[in-house]
């Protein structure tokens, strides 16, 4: 089938059809993009209020991006890690100084990453901490969500993500997120631990920011108890939420910093493992790798990726509107019997929806604002997550809190 001319329905056919059930997406065929807009398979426009989960928080289609991407694809595309390419070393000085790291580890998708921060952990700890070999324990939050592999569901409190796929990876310690002391409890209770695991914000969960100084504190507890401060901020980081990273609003240098997403402007999966050489040489040739991680296309698109981040001030772009976005939507939830709360940092917001009389509201307000041109899809039945491409201006943001208010109007 010529997919160019098949209909919408036809196209979404083909993916009930052929495709496997693991998502449930707007009817939305989308089929070009630029900027914070995307543009269905019948030439409506819309504004794209999910940004791929935070990967595209460049814009669609950056044109800087796209020509590296481009160039480097025309000339060398992969090496594997056998052999050195002429991007890699660049890439890795670069995105080094970025971030204010030693090293990094070259990886692709974001689950990937965590992955690698995991194992690097464990080796450190049992190398360098003197942890007994197979005794290591990180401690992870409730409710967090770290990606989709068997050792991440493992540690993941989500029924949804983990149930039916045991047996599970051991050595993780749950505990409740935004609760210093809980942590402070593990480390009096348990000798072995090795690193604590944590979203700076808790994304997929719903948005979920944590009191001012909750992350220094528990920092301060993985430095008195020498154990790895891991930062998972594939979602968070890279100026999503008005700083460079979420950590920096509590000036935390974690241990290990963990990215994806962004770290491509979403043209390519690109995700690293940044830490201290101290931590990072504990890997050894023939440990640790990937196919892909660190290909030449990867390390030019990331390299201009960050470029692009740096140049057009995205950071303090993303920190502005943020605070216009929740400023105009807490005036608009103090009168709203639909729409209870915002909350967010930066331009990574989420809105709660009052469900109480119909349990998928949030999915029917979804449905009406892609009706009226912007889409954003829920989270967790009643929270809609609103992340934007962090290029958005602010005469178009305006534009979109009138769509999102006008929208929920017709709900009340
Ligand atoms: C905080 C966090 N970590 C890890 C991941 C997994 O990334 P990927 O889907 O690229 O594997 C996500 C994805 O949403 C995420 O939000």
């Amino acid at each position: 089938m010529n997919t160019k001319q098949a209909s919408a329905d036809e196209l979404m056919a083909l993916e009930e059809q052929y495709g496997a059930n693991n998502y449930h997406p707007l009817p939305v065929v989308l089929d070009s993009g630029e900027g914070v807009y995307v543009r269905d398979v019948n030439g409506k426009r819309y504004y794209d209020f999910l940004s791929a989960y935070s990967a595209v928080n460049q814009g669609h289609c950056h044109p800087a991006i796209i020509r590296a991407m481009t160039e480097q694809i025309q000339k060398l595309t992969l090496t594997s890690r056998a052999f050195y390419n002429s991007q890699l070393g660049k890439y890795e000085a670069y995105v080094t100084r970025y971030f204010g790291y030693d090293k990094v580890l070259p990886m692709n998708t974001g689950a990937e990453a965590v992955e690698t921060a995991v194992k690097l952990c464990r080796k450190w700890a049992y190398e360098k901490k003197g942890i007994a070999d197979g005794e290591a324990q990180i401690v992870v939050c409730e409710n967090n969500f770290h990606g989709r592999t068997t050792t991440v569901v493992s540690f993941s409190t989500d029924p949804e993500a983990r149930n039916h796929f045991g047996p599970y990876t051991p050595g993780f310690i749950a505990v409740p997120y935004n609760d210093a002391d809980a942590l402070a409890k593990v480390f009096d209770g348990h000798k072995n631990i090795a690193g604590f695991l944590v979203e700076p914000i808790q994304g997929e969960a719903g948005v979920f920011v944590p009191d001012d100084g909750y992350l220094k504190a528990c920092a301060a507890l993985c430095r008195t108890h020498r154990a790895l401060f891991i930062a998972d901020e594939v979602q968070t980081g890279i100026a999503r939420t008005g700083r460079l990273l979420a950590c920096d609003y509590e000036d935390v240098h974690p241990d290990i910093l963990i990215l994806g997403k962004a770290l491509s402007g979403g043209t390519y999966p690109v995700s690293a493992v940044l830490s201290s050489r101290e931590i990072m040489d504990v890997l050894r040739p023939g440990q640790h790798g990937s196919t892909f991680g660190g290909n030449p296309v990867a390390a030019a698109v990331a390299v201009e990726a960050l470029e692009v981040v740096r140049n057009e001030r995205l950071t303090e772009n993303a920190f502005r509107l943020g605070n216009i976005f929740r400023e105009e939507m807490q005036a608009y939830c103090a009168r709203s019997t639909v729409a209870v709360a915002v909350r967010g940092k930066g331009l990574l917001n989420a809105l709660l929806i009052n469900n109480a009389e119909k349990k998928d509201l949030a999915w029917d307000v979804c449905l009406r604002l892609s009706d009226n041109g912007l889409l954003a899809k829920p989270t967790h039945t009643n929270i809609i997550r609103f992340a934007p491409p962090l290029v958005i201006t602010e005469a178009q943001l305006r534009e979109c809190i009138d769509i999102i208010k006008t929208t929920i109007a017709a709900f009340e």
